[in-house]
């Protein structure tokens, strides 16, 4: 069985990684993975490849950036070179992002079957980029992998054939548990000046929250209280390092104490920065369920989660906007104790991927 999985920006590899160990581990699989290049900073990209142990990728599509409609169809016409070439019998795509969607349009037209990993989440937010890729690969993907049960229930509502669906847990919590160790004994603490569970970490990228002035001046007025109580750890995506120097806040937030503003972290710096927070602020998707299986509070800056158990189970709250006066209000009341307890969601056990490969598996084989 020859599979092709897809990895296209940084919240992929960590998905993938996985899954390639459990495609490999068998033998009457064969595991290629294709890298489309939508991220391609050594900091976005190389470094993931290196920690999470995956080979140099088969193919690099080399896609780069580009507006949305031009980086999903330069995706299409690289990949379907690929496909040609390959003629693999099943396709993996994982998570929201263009390649996703691109890759999963590619193979559908070419009569390849595709499993979509982390299939089912919704945020029924349609100005969302990544709610439309989802809804699109759900639609067309043959066999859907769910990682809570929300996704479950929301494909069934989507009318999607119960055969098609899985509840086999979080890939992307199997690379955490593998990982974990390793990235404890790494030296990051020390080496910027922070101590265990005495820092808060920031991480904003979403375009609804740093493509705009108004935004990026509460992300700054939000981070100039926060230093005023805790050290604030801030690793800084491309897309908001570019946007806060167009916008004249990089050198304000550059010149406060008590903040440490970094590139965009290693996968394992990042888990040990995460680890051992006191609170993580954050719009990405990931952080919330890694916050939750670590159990470190968590405050998302979004109005909606396609996540949902990070907030019924786990440690997530959301906050539907950035205004620095709630912020300020809820993140009093964590340090004054009175953080979200949480559990760790069903099936967040490291064993996701291993229940993927053997339902492929099985399926291929009847
Ligand atoms: C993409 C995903 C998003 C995910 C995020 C994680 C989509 C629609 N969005 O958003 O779901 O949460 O990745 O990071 O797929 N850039 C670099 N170096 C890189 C990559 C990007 O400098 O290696 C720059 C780009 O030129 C662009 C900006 O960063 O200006 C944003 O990159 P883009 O690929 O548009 O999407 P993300 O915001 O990263």
């Amino acid at each position: 069985m020859k599979i092709l999985s897809i990895a296209g920006a940084r919240p992929n590899f960590m998905k993938i990684a996985p899954l390639h160990r459990a495609f490999q581990a068998n033998p009457s699989i064969e595991s290629k993975i294709i890298h489309t290049g939508q991220h391609y900073d050594r900091g976005m990209s190389d470094i993931f490849f290196q920690q999470l142990e995956l080979p140099e990728p088969d193919y690099n599509l080399g896609v780069g950036g580009g507006s949305h409609t031009q980086q999903t169809a330069k995706i299409m016409l690289e990949f379907e070179k690929v496909v040609e070439l390959e003629k693999p019998d099943l396709v993996v795509v994982v998570g929201d992002v263009n390649s996703t969607v691109a890759c999963t349009l590619v193979s559908s037209k070419m009569g390849i079957r595709v499993a979509h990993v982390e299939a089912g989440l919704r945020s029924f937010d349609r100005a969302m980029p990544e709610e439309i890729n989802r809804l699109l690969t759900d639609s067309i993907s043959d066999y859907l992998f769910v990682s809570e049960m929300a996704g479950m229930i929301n494909l069934a509502k989507e009318g999607v054939a119960s055969e098609k669906t899985f509840f086999v847990g979080n890939v992307m919590i199997d690379s955490l548990v593998h990982f974990r160790e390793k990235a404890k004994a790494l030296d990051v603490l020390a080496s910027i000046g922070v101590a265990a569970k005495d820092y808060v970490l920031v991480t904003m990228h979403r375009p609804s929250n740093v493509d705009n002035a108004a935004g990026l001046s509460d992300i700054t007025a939000i981070i100039e209280d926060l230093v005023q109580h805790r050290k604030v750890v801030f690793p800084v995506h491309p897309r908001t390092e570019k946007n806060l120097a167009q916008f004249g806040l990089l050198d304000k937030l550059k010149s406060l104490e008590n903040l440490v503003i970094l590139p965009p972290q290693g996968y394992l710096e990042f888990l040990n920065l995460m680890d051992n927070a006191c609170l993580v602020l954050t719009d990405s998707g990931g952080i919330q369920e890694e916050t939750t299986y670590l159990q470190v509070p968590c405050l998302t800056f979004r109005n909606s989660t396609e996540r949902p158990v990070t907030v019924e189970l786990g440690t997530n709250q959301l906050l539907a906007d950035l205004n620095p006066a709630t912020v300020k209000a809820k993140v009093g009341e964590i340090f004054a104790g009175k953080a979200k307890a949480g559990v760790i969601p069903p099936f967040w056990d490291g064993k996701a991927a291993l229940r993927i490969a053997d339902i492929l598996l099985e399926k291929y084989a009847s």
